[in-house]
C-alpha cells in the first residue's frame, strides 16, 4: 500500500512520435519507458498504455494512487497552430488537413477525457507547453543548481526552440523561435530529401555526413536559412512544403539541389553524402552561435540541452569544445519521449514548487536505466517455455566470461539490469564487440543489424580512461557527445590514403578502427562503476585481456525493430542474427549449441522501414 503522503506524478507523451510514460515519486524518477519497447512497434505514437502499466507496476501503485498527471504539451494550442497553418496555406493544405483531422478530432483535443478513460481515474492533469516539458527534462535532472537551458526540435505548439535560465526549481524563459522557422524541421527536410525517414532517419543523415564535403553549405545559407550572429534564424518558406503538404520539400527545393529526393532504399550517392555534410555543418553553426550567445548573455558555465536536435551529438561535441560553457548536460531522451519525464518533473518542481537539491556533479537520471528489469525467476519462466541451451554463471565470473567472448572476436548480445530510457543502448540492452577489429563494423552492420554499412558504431570506454583514447575530458554517460580519437591512437599512414565516399570505410584509421568514424571521430559512452557495475567490470576485464579499455556498443535490435525489452525479445533477436553469444543476466547462450535454429526467421521480428 502506498503511503498517503507520497506524491506520485505520471508523465505522458503521446500521439506524435515515440510515446512514453514515466513516474516521479516525491521528486525521484522511479520509472520511464517508451511504448515501442512493449508493443514492438518502432516509434509507436499511440497512447502509451503498456508503458504506463509498467511504470505503475514499478512504483507499486495503481492509477487511483496517482496524485497528478503531467501531459507533455497543450493540445488546444497545438490544434490552433495546425488550423492556423492550414488556413494560411489553403487551399494547398487541404490534403494534409484531411489526413490529420481524424486523429485530432477523435483523440487529441479530447485528451483529458481520453486519459481519464484509459486510466479509469479522475486524477488532475497538468498540461505544460511542449517546450516547457523539454526544458524541464533538460534542467531538472541535470547536476546543476543554475544553468542555461536550450531546447531545439521540430515543433511543439508554436515554439521550435526556446532558451532560458534554470535555477533551483525555477525556470525563466528568455526567448524562443516560432514555427515555421525550425532547425529540427530544416534538418528533417534534408532527411526527407536524402531518402531517409523523417523523425527517425536524422541519425543516419548525421552518420553519413563525414563521407561527404560541405559543397552545398553556402547554397543552404544563401537560399534556405538566414542565420543571425546570435544564432536566431529565419527559414525561406518558399522552398519547404511542410506547412501545406504531405512532403517536407517542394519543387523549388529540388531544383535548387539539382533533382528529386533520393528514393528510399536506392543507392546512396556522393551527392547525398555532400548534402548530409552541408546541412550538418549549417546545423552545427546555428547550435554553436546560439550557445555562444547564451553564454555571453548570462555568463553561466553550465548548459542543459533537450529537444530532438540535442540528439545531434556531433553538434553537442562542438558546443562542448568550442563554446565558453564549461559543462554540458543533455537529456538522454532528448526527443519527445523525454517530454513525458519533463512534464512530470514540471509538475513536481514548477507547479508544486518543491525544492530541488543537486550536488553539481551527479545527475538525477540514474544512468537512464529506468525501464524494466528481469529477475532470475522471470528468466526461469522464459526458459520453461522455450527450448534453449544455456549455462548459468555466477555474478563473480560473468564479467570475465563476457570479456573473453569479446576478445575471442565474438559478437555478444548483453541483456542485463534495467532497460534504458531514450534512443541509445547504454549497456543494458546492447550488442558488444571488439573495437580493435577492422572487420567488426561491416560484420555487425550487415550480418547482425541488417542495416546500411556506412552506419558507424559507438565505443563504450571506462570513464577514467576516456582522455587516453579521445580528445575529451568530460564524461559522456549517455552517448551524446562526439569527439576525435586521440592523435597517438591514429595510424598516420591512414591520413595519406585517398578514398571517396563509402570506400573511406575500408581504411584502418586507428588502433580502435571499429569505432573510429571516417573523420576520426567517435560517439562516446563513458562507463562508470557506480552507475552500471557489471558493464564497467566487463570492460575492465576486457582491458586486462587486451590492454584496451574500449569496446563496441550498439543497440540490441535489428534494423527497424525497437530495442529489445524482455528476455524473449532478446533471444528471438539473437536467433535471427549472426550473433555468437547472448547473455541474459546470469545465463549464457551460445549460438552453436542452440536447438531449433531453423525455427527462427527475420519474419519473427516486427520491423518498420526506418
Ligand atoms: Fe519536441
Amino acid at each position: 500500500m502506498p503511503d498517503q503522503n507520497d506524491i506520485y506524478i505520471l508523465g505522458i507523451s503521446a500521439f506524435y512520435h515515440d510515446s512514453a510514460a514515466c513516474i516521479v515519486k516525491n521528486g525521484d524518477i522511479v520509472a520511464a519507458a517508451q511504448e515501442e519497447r512493449f508493443t514492438r512497434k518502432k516509434h509507436d505514437f499511440s497512447f502509451p498504455k503498456k508503458a504506463i502499466d509498467y511504470c505503475l507496476e514499478e512504483a507499486g501503485i495503481s492509477a487511483e494512487d496517482l496524485t497528478y498527471i503531467g501531459y507533455y504539451e497543450k493540445p488546444f494550442i497545438k490544434f490552433e497552430r495546425i488550423l492556423y497553418t492550414y488556413f494560411t496555406y489553403a487551399p494547398l493544405g487541404i490534403r494534409s488537413f484531411l489526413k490529420a483531422m481524424p486523429l485530432w478530432l477523435k483523440k487529441k483535443i479530447f485528451l483529458k477525457e481520453l486519459i481519464h478513460n484509459e486510466l479509469g481515474s479522475e486524477t488532475p492533469i497538468i498540461f505544460p507547453e511542449h517546450h516547457e516539458s523539454h526544458i524541464a527534462s533538460a534542467f531538472y535532472p541535470s547536476p546543476y543548481e543554475k544553468a542555461v537551458v536550450l531546447t531545439m526540435d521540430g515543433v511543439g505548439e508554436w515554439t521550435t526552440s526556446s532558451y532560458g535560465v534554470g535555477e533551483g526549481n525555477k525556470m525563466d524563459l528568455l526567448g524562443e523561435i516560432k514555427f515555421p522557422h525550425s532547425l529540427g524541421l530544416l534538418y528533417s527536410a534534408f532527411t526527407y530529401y536524402t531518402g531517409f525517414r523523417v523523425n527517425s532517419g536524422e541519425y543516419k543523415l548525421m552518420g553519413l555526413a563525414p563521407y561527404g564535403e560541405p559543397k552545398y553549405a553556402d547554397l543552404i545559407r544563401k537560399h534556405l536559412i538566414d542565420i543571425k550572429e546570435d544564432g536566431s534564424f529565419k527559414l525561406n518558406m518558399k522552398y519547404f512544403n511542410y506547412c501545406a503538404g504531405l512532403t517536407m520539400t517542394n519543387h523549388r527545393f529540388h531544383k535548387l539541389f539539382g533533382g528529386p529526393p533520393r528514393k528510399p532504399e536506392s543507392p546512396v550517392t556522393q551527392k547525398d553524402m555532400d548534402i548530409a555534410r552541408s546541412i550538418q555543418q549549417v546545423t552545427e553553426e546555428v547550435m554553436i552561435k546560439m550557445a555562444n550567445h547564451l553564454q555571453e548573455e548570462t555568463g553561466l558555465d553550465n548548459l542543459c540541452l533537450a529537444g530532438g536536435v540535442a540528439l545531434n551529438c556531433v553538434g553537442n561535441g562542438r558546443i562542448l569544445r568550442e563554446s565558453k560553457f564549461k559543462n554540458i548536460w543533455i537529456q538522454p531522451a532528448a526527443g519527445d519521449a523525454g517530454g513525458a519525464l519533463g512534464a512530470a518533473l514540471f509538475v513536481w518542481y514548477r507547479y508544486l514548487g518543491n525544492e530541488r537539491t543537486v550536488d553539481g556533479v551527479h545527475d538525477l537520471q540514474k544512468g537512464s536505466y529506468l525501464g524494466p528489469k528481469f529477475l532470475d525467476e522471470d528468466i526461469q519462466e522464459f526458459l520453461k517455455t522455450t527450448e534453449t541451451h544455456y549455462e548459468r554463471v555466477d555474478d563473480a565470473q560473468l564479467p570475465k566470461r563476457i570479456a573473453e567472448m569479446i576478445n575471442g572476436q565474438n559478437v555478444v548480445g548483453l541483456f542485463q539490469g534495467r532497460m534504458e530510457f531514450g534512443p541509445r543502448a547504454l549497456g543494458g540492452r546492447s550488442i558488444l564487440g571488439d573495437a580493435r577489429s577492422q572487420e567488426m563494423q561491416s560484420t555487425i552492420n550487415l550480418k547482425i543489424k541488417f542495416r546500411e554499412s556506412f552506419r558507424p558504431f559507438a565505443p563504450s570506454v571506462l570513464v577514467e580512461r576516456v582522455s587516453e583514447y579521445f580528445d575529451q575530458e568530460a564524461s559522456s554517460p549517455y552517448m551524446l557527445l562526439v569527439a576525435d580519437v586521440k592523435e597517438d591512437k591514429i595510424l598516420p599512414e591512414s591520413r595519406n590514403t585517398q578514398k571517396q565516399g563509402i570506400e573511406k570505410l575500408k581504411i584502418k584509421r586507428s588502433v580502435i578502427p571499429a569505432i573510429t568514424h571516417v573523420d576520426y571521430s567517435a560517439r562516446i559512452q563513458t562507463v562508470a562503476e557506480d552507475t552500471n557495475p557489471l558493464y564497467y567490470n566487463i570492460i575492465k576485464e576486457f582491458d586486462k585481456l587486451s590492454g584496451c579499455p574500449v569496446i563496441i556498443n550498439t543497440s540490441f535490435n535489428i534494423r527497424g525493430e525497437p530495442i529489445v525489452c524482455t528476455p524473449e525479445d532478446a533471444y528471438r533477436c539473437f536467433m535471427v542474427t549472426n550473433m555468437d553469444y547472448l547473455v541474459v543476466e546470469n545465463y549464457i547462450f551460445e549460438k552453436a549449441k542452440q536447438p531449433n535454429k531453423d525455427k527462427y526467421t527475420k519474419d519473427d521480428i516486427s520491423t518498420v522501414l526506418d
